[in-house]
């Protein structure tokens, strides 16, 4: 049996061991892949990608038509990921003028572009009402005023939703939880904040709000949850006298990072989302709003893998053997960040049985870039190559060039042909913005 076997929920749908033993992607042995494009290496897998795009759509749109995914551009964007969400029928939810800028490259229909973000500065604003995106999501009074200002230069009337915080708790790490009353997102929902914010919102000439959004965290392995903050959400609605047009319970959705986890599915998140908010809006007589769900992890998390070269391998007798492998907490700092786990194959040896424990480490300077404690793999030697599943997300968009590391190559797959859709950057390109003596 291959060590894919075990883990097939976490692999991209295309994962295949070769007669070799080697792990294949999108029909790519990626072997060849490292020989071609070097290692560190993140391979997309186009046809997960395109799955996982696909799965929410149909999954929400099965039980609730008057809905729209829109991808949460944070957990990875590029121009040609933002061109096969395009083609897919998504929208796009951009934080920044760096993500909003993508966006326009591919000339992304901008009404299916949402701006989200708890301090967006007066330049991206202006970028964004020029641009003239679908709904910027207001997090705060200030914004509230600029953008009213902004939109007021420009004789226009600014579609909005405003972000409030239900005060629901969804269970994840503290650093990834963004609903509770104390968070540095959005309009608390208790005491008469939010209830300000849906006034001053309503009687501004400039400004059309036209519903909710909140966003609990990620990522969130109940339902609960959602359900919750849905009935709260649309209870709030009605006593502000805010329209309902539209409503959005943001992202979060969870994936199977470990052999163990079982998230929901699309489905089962689609289906307690619809008939929470079903049952909510006929408690009150409100008409369906339009539903906006906004995942980010979910679609790219599973399409992706990290593929490292081992360098060194340091036996401590009796402790523990160290596999230091070429990329690290530069292009994946989840887990010293937030102890996020891994699981790991040795993908030049899938079909060699797993019989020792190591801890695979990175090449940072620090203790703690440690990217996989206690993975169970084949006696690995310098030269193998190291996978890690699940890698689409947060890593890329997250890494940084600590060191002075360039970041890692990335590649799309598909049906046996790999294409660079971002090349690996040089020792040049990190110097690029410095001034020389
Ligand atoms: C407002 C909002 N929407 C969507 C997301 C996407 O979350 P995830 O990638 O877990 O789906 C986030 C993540 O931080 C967010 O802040």
């Amino acid at each position: 049996m291959s060590a894919l076997e075990p883990l097939r929920h976490i692999f991209p749908r295309t994962a295949q061991a070769t007669p070799e033993g080697h792990l294949a992607i999108g029909g790519c042995d990626v072997v060849d892949l490292a020989g071609q494009f070097g290692t560190p290496l993140y391979i997309f897998d186009e046809a997960t990608l395109r799955h996982q795009c696909r799965a929410f759509r149909d999954a929400f749109h099965a039980v609730y038509p008057n809905s729209l995914v829109i991808y949460a551009c944070k957990a990875y964007i590029n121009p040609v990921l933002a061109r096969i969400f395009q083609e897919e029928g998504l929208g796009l939810d951009v934080v920044s003028g760096g993500e909003l800028a993508v966006a326009r490259a591919v000339e992304f229909p901008p009404d299916r572009i949402y701006f989200h973000g708890n301090n967006k500065t007066p330049q991206e604003l202006q970028d964004a009402l020029d641009y003239r995106i679908g709904r910027v999501v207001v997090d705060n009074f200030q914004e509230l005023a600029l953008l009213e200002h902004l939109a007021g230069q420009r004789g226009i009337r600014q579609p909005i939703l405003l972000r409030i915080t239900p005060g629901v708790d969804p269970h994840t790490h503290a650093y990834t939880t963004t609903g509770v009353v104390d968070s540095k997102f959005g309009f608390p929902l208790e005491g008469e904040r939010a209830r300000e914010a849906v006034g001053r919102a309503r009687a501004s000439p400039h400004l059309a709000l036209k519903g909710l959004h909140f966003h609990l965290g990620s990522p969130i392995f109940e339902v609960e949850p959602y359900v919750q903050a849905i009935a709260i959400a649309v209870d709030f609605a009605v006593q502000s006298g805010a329209p309902l047009e539209e409503f959005s319970p943001g992202g979060g959705f969870a994936i199977a990072y470990t052999r163990e986890q079982t998230p929901p599915s699309p489905a089962d998140y689609a289906r307690a989302i619809a008939t929470a908010l079903r049952e909510a809006c006929a408690r009150h007589r409100l008409p369906l709003p339009r539903l906006i769900v906004e995942p980010g992890r979910a679609i790219v998390g599973p399409s992706a893998i990290a593929l490292y070269r081992v360098g060194v391998v340091k036996e401590i007798p009796g402790i523990r053997t160290y596999v230091a492998v070429d990329g690290g907490m530069g292009d994946n700092i989840r887990p010293a960040l937030y102890g996020a786990r891994y699981e790991a194959v040795c993908a030049t040896k899938l079909l060699q049985p797993p019989t020792t424990t190591v801890t695979i480490a990175g090449k940072y300077c620090e203790s703690g870039d440690i990217l996989v404690r206690d993975a169970l793999l084949p006696p690995v030697e310098p030269g193998d190559l190291i996978a890690l599943p699940a890698a689409g997300a947060y890593c890329p968009s997250m890494a940084s060039t600590y060191n002075l590391n360039g970041r890692p190559a990335i590649v799309l797959v598909s049906n046996g042909s790999a294409r660079l859709i971002r090349r690996r950057e040089t020792p040049q390109d990190l110097m690029a913005l410095d001034v020389f003596p």
